[in-house]
């Protein structure tokens, strides 16, 4: 099998001052990109700023042969890293939307700030940078995209509230990328990777660690991102060498009529049926297409009332509508 390359292709990577970010810098590089080496130097709670991060990454690049520019700005400001792409090589056709940070505390102790400083870095960071070279790749018809995930945004995990959140709205950023790029072979697909990195490293046993190369997770976007690739809309987990594939499942569910007998008590008495997915055929739906709800009303149209169970009562509590 050749070596998939990247030979006059101008790779962006965010974040790419360490972690994932600088692996992947140096693996486009070794295979013919040009790399746009972003990074702020920012800590891992995106405190402070420092230029060595991204330049020591370019250094390595440029001492094994390859060709790459730093560039320093924060993601935020995505404009300004699709300027340094196109006034150093004049095109771009990957950005790998990889800057992240980290704000971890329960839900309880979680600041406003925490909260909007990491979907500022990962959602908005990931927006930025996109909604300015997306005209760009939508005349050269071509573009090949990566939204950084996690296993955090796909599950929910304690003490990321935040971090969940902003990692699941990539998901459906891609997805939706994915739709609208297919007619100018612009690709999106999100991973969730798992690699040993200063994010990882007070969070995991040595063992493991080791067995984490951010490396590994190289292959994969390097698929992915390959211009004989024409995959898009895709949601994949990685690490330590394994890669699955993620997509909906759905129960067959249960179909009421929809009239006045539709109450909570209904949908409790038949909430296990729903619920079911040992049972219960299921299906995945891939699209919102999939969902054919006018079907589904004419079903509801021939059903006999539904069953009745004891009426469910709030009384005592206080429920709030937004
Ligand atoms: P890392 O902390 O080593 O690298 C993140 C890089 O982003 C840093 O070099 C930092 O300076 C840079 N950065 C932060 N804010 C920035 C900003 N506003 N503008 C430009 N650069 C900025 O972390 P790691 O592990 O390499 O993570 C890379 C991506 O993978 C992140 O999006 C992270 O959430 C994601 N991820 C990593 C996992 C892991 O196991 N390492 C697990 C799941 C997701």
């Amino acid at each position: 099998m050749p070596e998939l390359r990247f030979d006059n292709r101008v790779v962006v990577v965010t974040g790419a001052g360490g972690g994932l970010g600088k692996a992947y810098s140096l693996f486009f590089a070794a295979r013919g990109a040009k790399v746009v080496v972003n990074d702020l130097g920012a800590g891992l709670k995106g405190e402070g700023n420092s230029a060595s991060a991204a330049d020591l990454v370019v250094e390595e690049i440029k001492q094994a042969g390859g060709t790459a520019v730093a560039d320093y700005n924060n993601v935020l400001d995505g404009h300004k890293i699709v300027e340094t792409a196109m006034s150093a090589f004049g095109r771009i056709d990957v950005i790998i939307c990889n800057a992240g940070i980290l704000r971890d505390r329960s839900f309880k102790a979680m600041t406003d700030k925490d909260w909007d400083d990491v979907f500022n870095v990962h959602l908005h960071g990931s927006y930025a940078i996109t909604k300015a070279a997306w005209p760009i790749l939508r005349k050269q018809k071509f573009g090949r995209l990566i939204m950084t995930s996690s296993a955090a945004g796909i599950y929910g995990n304690f003490g990321q509230a935040n971090y969940s959140a902003a990692k699941q709205a990539l998901v459906g950023f891609s997805n939706s990328l994915a739709y609208e790029g297919h007619k100018y072979n612009i690709t999106s697909n999100t991973i969730a990777p798992l690699a040993a990195s200063r994010m990882t490293a007070t969070v995991m046993p040595q063992e493991i660690l080791e067995a984490l190369k951010p490396e590994f997770i190289a292959p994969l976007v390097g698929f992915l991102t390959h211009e004989t690739t024409k995959q898009s809309g895709g949601l994949y987990e990685i690490g330590a060498g394994k890669i699955t594939a993620h997509r909906w499942q759905a129960t067959e569910g249960v179909v009421f009529k929809a009239d006045q007998s539709f109450t909570p008590a209904a949908v409790k008495q038949r909430f296990q049926e729903i619920d079911d997915f040992d049972n219960s055929p299921v299906y995945y739906p891939s699209s919102m297409k999939d969902n054919d709800w006018l079907g589904k009303l004419e079903i509801a149209k021939g059903l006999a009332a539904n069953a009745k169970g004891d009426e469910l009562r709030y009384d005592g509590q206080v429920a709030v509508v937004t």
